[in-house]
């Protein structure tokens, strides 16, 4: 099971983006000479969230799968921060990273922290000032126990610094943009995705809901159901488990005119790129959508009273429509944003995307900053 005796660095991850990811860094450390040692916390455990991705970003497979599970966040975090610290113990990784701003996130620093390993942080410094989200207490926490931040661009930076974090701050630009421009250039023209389903591109929405805010609200299901079903064009709604039988009961209740809307199991990372991309609009509420949606040119519907991802809304292509928002807020949130063209204004649009999330290559970046941090005396810290 375990691979390397006393790794660089060991990685923390849980939950799908966290997957997409670590997916570049873990080449690139690989590549700078670095042992890693992957640590799965578990608390995606279904196939369609976990395995698929594994398999399409040729992930290698974790050392470790420390099997939590779902539960109560507090349940959660405490479960996964438990296990952990046994891992921790046992293998004495240099350096512990953690991305984003889950339940795993969390755990993971504290865990590293408490143990005097130093932690580093990538996708450090979002903040959507609502600490009634789970992630926002999470990216909060792990940015103030984290030695090493890494942040997308310069305004991250500087709030972070303003807030008086310890660590080291660094800008390296954004690792999920740099993850869909390596797929698109994977695989130019239009993948076959959307049409095998019976989707025209340009003309169909997608949809996703799964924060706890809006999954667990039946009627913020029902209305974002009812918006659906009276689209001007079909839609399609990838369904995270924690919003299924919600969905599934508000779409039965309409009968027939909900019959624009399809209800999809989960998808795996390529098609669900390949679907947003060939969207004319987007609806959800995760964060890592906003930007993806952003990075393909496609305009987005926020179903949040605020985001983490500012400059998205500034660039002109994400529009707030409120927690819980009723049919009238996502449709006055979708009528501006289909105001937006996709596609239109190719060269406007890269620069817009350049200007927002930093600098190219952040997965290199991160890899040379945690060789010189491990490499420098101060980071033999945990040796
Ligand atoms: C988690 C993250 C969120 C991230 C999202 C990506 C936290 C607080 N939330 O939210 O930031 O954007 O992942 O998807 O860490 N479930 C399954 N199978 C699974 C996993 C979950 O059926 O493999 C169901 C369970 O009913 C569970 C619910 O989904 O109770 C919620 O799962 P959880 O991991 O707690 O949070 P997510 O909503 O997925």
């Amino acid at each position: 099971m375990h691979k390397t005796v006393h790794p660089d660095v060991a990685t923390v991850v849980g939950a799908r983006p966290q997957f997409v990811k670590c997916a570049p860094v873990s080449r690139e450390l690989r590549a700078a000479g670095l042992g890693e040692f992957l640590i799965h916390t578990g608390q995606h455990y279904d196939d369609r969230l976990s395995g698929v991705f594994f398999r399409e970003l040729a992930l290698p497979d974790p050392d470790v799968n420390l099997g939590v599970g779902s539960g109560l966040p507090g349940k959660q975090t405490g479960e996964i921060l438990i296990r952990l610290e046994e891992v921790l113990r046992e293998r004495r990784p240099r350096v512990v990273l953690v991305y984003g701003d889950t339940n795993s996130t969390l755990a993971g620093a504290l865990a590293a922290a408490g143990l005097g390993i130093p932690v580093a942080h990538v996708e450090a410094g979002m903040r959507s000032y609502n600490r009634t989200m789970p992630e926002e207490r999470n990216r909060v926490a792990t940015d103030h126990w984290a030695d090493l931040l890494f942040c997308h661009n310069e305004r991250t930076r500087d709030r972070l610094r303003g807030e008086g974090v310890r660590g080291r701050v660094e800008v390296v630009g954004d690792v999920m943009c740099e993850m869909v421009a390596a797929l698109r250039g994977e695989a130019p023209g239009e993948s076959p995705f959307p049409a095998a389903v019976g989707l025209e591109p340009g003309r169909y929405a997608v949809v996703t809901l799964h924060r706890p805010v809006n999954a667990d609200d039946p009627a913020a299901v029902q209305n974002l159901v009812a918006w659906c079903a009276a689209a001007p064009f079909p839609v399609v709604w990838p369904t995270h488990p924690r919003v299924r039988d919600a969905a599934e009961k508000a779409l039965a209740a309409l009968g027939p005119v909900g019959s624009r809307l399809r209800l999809v199991p989960p998808l795996g990372y390529r098609d669900m790129l390949a679907l947003v991309a060939q969207a004319r609009l987007l609806l959800t509420d995760s964060g890592g959508l906003q930007k993806e949606a952003f990075f393909l040119g496609v305009p987005c519907v926020t179903l949040r009273g605020e985001t983490e991802w500012d400059e998205t809304v500034e660039a002109g292509w994400n529009f707030l429509a409120g927690d819980r928002a009723t049919p009238a807020a996502i449709e006055a949130a979708a009528r501006r944003a289909l105001e937006r063209l996709p596609g239109g204004d190719p060269a406007g649009h890269a620069a817009a995307v350049a200007a927002a999330f930093g600098p190219p290559d952040p997965a290199r970046r991160i890899a040379r900053a945690l060789h010189d941090f491990l490499a420098a005396p101060a980071g033999r810290g945990a040796d």
